[in-house]
């Protein structure tokens, strides 16, 4: 499934042929010659994701520098967005592990098939190949002036790292706080999502500063991507198994708050006359605790998904999406002139609210 209008993605298609670009790239970095290898990655080159990572980067560079862009850069923008989708499916194959999760892009996960030993090596299989890409391209402005790009993506794959770290450790913290639920997932999912948007100024050169292109592009990725995060954590509770094509409910179950449930529980903590609303707390608490039958588990947390939906804390986390995709949008539309590519990033950022997957 693909994040991109067919009226959008320009002259033949030409952001789906990069899209399919990139995938090519993809395989030909991991390509080994240990076969035992090459069965592992297949299982990660099997289905296809929604490709958001390279889409923003593709589509940032199409916005900002245009077609003579991609003549000066084209190159460059192909190898980072193929590095973004390696950094991502690193962190997805290491998420899974730590979710216990069995399901991913509608296939069986790699710890799923292989267990936790061969997915953790994979995961650090692909980090290893999104630098050793990475470090294929020269240095934007020369050896002396440019910034490294390699340092640049680092840093952001810190932050993502960080970011899971911090979830780990209120694992079970029923009492998170929305605070530290922003932060957790500004780290984990919106820096890589605003590294995205603002790696080809750094290609191009372009000074970077209060009010200038680089700037708004980087607002636009980190709000889109602490919005596609709060939406991924929406149907983590109420999608459709089938349509979203990975496990579902793994967040409570491994003792994970998320905005709805914090919504959730504050408006049971105000009005104790929410019904269903006492002794929240020991009912979250029930979904991540393993010695309870999975029926049970399974029925209250239909039960809690009701709940949030019948006292608005669903429609409230929506909202505060809706809202981030508006001010990324006004960001950019500030900042950028109305081209295609601006159209693209604008319809883009609707359609990671609408996703049903
Ligand atoms: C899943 O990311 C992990 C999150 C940050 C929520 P995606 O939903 O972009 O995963 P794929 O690449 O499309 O499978
Ligand atoms: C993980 O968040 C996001 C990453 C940075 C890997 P989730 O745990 O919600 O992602 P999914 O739902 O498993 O895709
Ligand atoms: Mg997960
Ligand atoms: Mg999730």
């Amino acid at each position: 499934m693909m994040l991109i209008a067919p009226e959008l993605q320009g002259p033949d298609g030409t952001l789906r042929r990069r899209l399919a670009d990139i995938e090519q790239r993809f395989a030909a970095e991991l390509l080994s010659d240990i076969e035992p290898v090459n069965t592992l990655v297949g299982y990660v080159e099997r289905y296809r994701g929604k490709m958001l990572r390279p889409t923003l980067l593709l589509a940032s560079a199409e916005a900002a520098y245009g077609p003579e862009g991609f003549e000066a850069h084209g190159e460059a923008f192909a190898v980072l967005a193929t590095v973004v989708e390696m950094v991502h499916m690193a962190t997805l194959v290491h998420d899974d592990v730590l979710d216990e999760a069995e399901v991913r892009r509608r296939g069986k996960t790699v710890n799923a098939l292989r267990g936790n030993e061969a997915a953790v090596m994979l995961g650090d299989y692909l980090i290893s190949h999104a630098y050793h890409l990475c470090s294929s391209l020269p240095r934007p402005g020369g050896r002396a002036g440019g910034v490294s790009l390699g340092r640049v993506i680092a840093s952001a794959t810190n932050t993502v790292c960080e970011g899971e770290l911090l979830q780990l450790a209120h694992r079970n913290d029923w009492r998170l706080n929305r605070r530290t639920y922003f932060e957790i997932i500004r780290r984990k999912t919106a820096s890589l999502c605003g590294l995205c948007c603002r790696l080809p100024a750094l290609v191009v050169g372009d000074p970077e500063g209060p009010g200038t292109t680089p700037a708004a592009l980087t607002e636009f990725g980190e709000k889109l991507g602490i919005a596609f995060q709060i939406v991924d954590d929406l149907l983590d509770l109420t999608g459709d198994p089938e349509t979203v094509g990975k496990s579902l409910g793994r967040d409570l179950a491994k003792g994970k708050l998320t905005l709805p449930m914090i919504e959730l529980l504050e408006r049971a903590e105000a009005d104790r006359a929410v019904p269903g609303g006492a002794g929240l707390q020991e009912r979250l608490a029930r979904q991540a605790d393993e010695s309870l039958p999975g029926e049970v588990r399974e029925r209250e947390a239909a039960e809690l998904a009701g709940l949030a939906l019948s006292s608005g804390a669903l429609a409230a986390a929506k909202d505060r999406a809706d809202q981030l995709v508006a001010d990324a949008s006004d960001a950019v539309r500030q900042a950028l002139p109305d081209t295609p590519g601006r159209a693209v990033l604008l319809d883009l950022a609707g359609r990671v609210l609408t996703r049903k997957a």
